[in-house]
């Protein structure tokens, strides 16, 4: 009987500590809700409904990691939306395709001005969090959107872009990227080419955010050292806890804390466990190595929902982040760990992009083109390119002929 007693008492102890850390952990969140590094459902959008926002309710959509009830539930007080296309648009209409993720994330933003506030900003997100809206922030998720034109860079900073992933799942013309590091693709720029260099440092001059998930571990470390701004992983987890290449491994970590960079730790089971099955618990071993490495102000986190079909145990979806805030809480992580590894890493680390771009604020845009043999292709024309263009070869072999030909009529 007295053993029974105890036992209740035991149980009722453990149950006791885990509702008050949920509920440490809802209380911190109030105050400082998540500022998420990845999520996808832009891609869900255009794979579902073709981009048509008439069609969808964002409150009962059932199928997708993300509504707006789950964000709430969730604490996400922000969100870095993928405007993705996948690699087989490079060359082809990535551009275009691009422009079309970014309008369906302002549509969001049109559709529930209730809920969703488009900011390009600190202070924009600051508002947000104010007015209890999910501050919603774009990020492009490959190189290839880009087309290798500086032009077309600035124009997604000018329509509100704040991060670009450097590469998604293939090499682009100035940039290589993880599956360099796998065998499966061979490299082409060995890191970054001079042009990438230049895509780097216009980045910084814009105020656009660096994210190095996705890439080759030379070029995390060419653009670690390139760049005048810290970086960020935007959905990336920790090597020596899953040696997956699209992980970090400890010497980039390193220097990202020496950088005051950021790792926002990615939820996909095969990134969290390098098998099909993971745990809330599996993950939050990534937040502490990532913190024992790297340290508090360099950890973050990058979900990847709604861009990767298995998820863990746990963190079904995006009302589950405070669960795991409550898993850390209940590890020892502190309130001012929390609150940075929430939202103020990320801040530190734009606020000091946009410092950045100030402090860069007199160099003139760079204009020099990538070499046109880089991007020759049928879908491309060679305007603007004086020399060695497909045109001028054209005029050189019809050159070439009529010699021959006159040659001809004198022997
Ligand atoms: C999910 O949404 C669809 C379409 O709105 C609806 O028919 C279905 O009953 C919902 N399922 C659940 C489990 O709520
Ligand atoms: C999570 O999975 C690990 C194995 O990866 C296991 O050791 C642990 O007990 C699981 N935790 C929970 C809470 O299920
Ligand atoms: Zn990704």
């Amino acid at each position: 009987m007295a053993l029974r007693g105890l036992l209740i008492l035991v149980v009722c102890e453990i149950v006791t500590v885990v509702n008050s850390n949920r509920d440490e952990a809802l209380r911190i969140m109030n105050n400082v809700p998540v500022i998420d590094g990845h999520n996808d459902l832009p891609w869900q959008l255009l794979s579902k409904f073709n981009n048509q926002l008439n069609k969808v309710n964002l409150y009962t959509l059932n199928d997708t990691h993300t509504n707006i009830p789950k964000l709430q539930e969730g604490k996400v007080g922000g969100q870095f939306w993928a405007a993705f296309v996948p690699c087989d648009t490079q060359g082809k209409d990535a551009v275009k395709r691009t422009l079309e993720q970014i309008d369906v994330i302002h549509q969001m933003c049109a559709h529930y001005p209730d809920v969703f506030l488009c900011v390009h900003s600190t202070e924009g997100i600051a508002e947000a969090f104010r007015t209890k809206r999910v501050a919603s922030l774009i990020g492009v998720e490959g190189g290839h959107s880009i087309d290798s034109s500086l032009g077309v860079l600035r124009t997604f900073y000018n329509l509100g872009v704040r991060y670009m992933t450097l590469t998604h799942s293939c090499n682009v013309p100035w940039v290589d990227n993880w599956l360099v590091d796998t065998g499966s693709d061979a490299p082409k720029s060995n890191g970054l080419s001079e042009f990438g260099k230049n895509v780097v440092l216009e980045m910084n001059r814009l105020g656009m955010i660096i994210d190095l998930a996705h890439v080759s571990a030379k070029t995390m470390k060419d653009t670690l050292e390139v760049s005048h701004a810290p970086v960020i992983f935007s959905h990336s987890s920790a090597y020596q806890q899953c040696k997956h290449a699209r992980n970090v491994d400890d010497d980039v970590l390193r220097i990202v804390k020496e950088k005051k960079g950021l790792v926002m730790v990615n939820f996909f089971n095969d990134y969290v466990t390098c098998s099909r099955v993971a745990n809330l618990s599996d993950v939050a071993d990534h937040f502490d190595y990532i913190k024992r490495i790297a340290g508090y102000e360099s950890v973050g986190f990058g979900g990847d929902y709604d861009g990767v079909p298995r998820v863990p145990q746990g963190l079904e979806d995006v009302s589950k982040y405070p669960d795991l805030v409550s898993e850390l809480l209940r590890r020892g992580w502190t309130q001012t760990e929390l609150e940075a590894a929430l939202a103020n890493n990320l801040l530190r680390v734009f606020k000091e992009v946009e410092q950045t771009s100030i402090r860069m604020s007199s160099e003139k845009p760079k204009d020099e083109p990538i070499d046109y043999q880089e991007i020759k292709s049928d879908c491309h024309t060679s305007y603007g390119y004086p020399t060695n263009t497909a045109a001028r070869a054209h005029v050189g072999k019809g050159l070439l002929l009529l010699m021959c030909f006159i040659c001809t009529l004198f022997l």
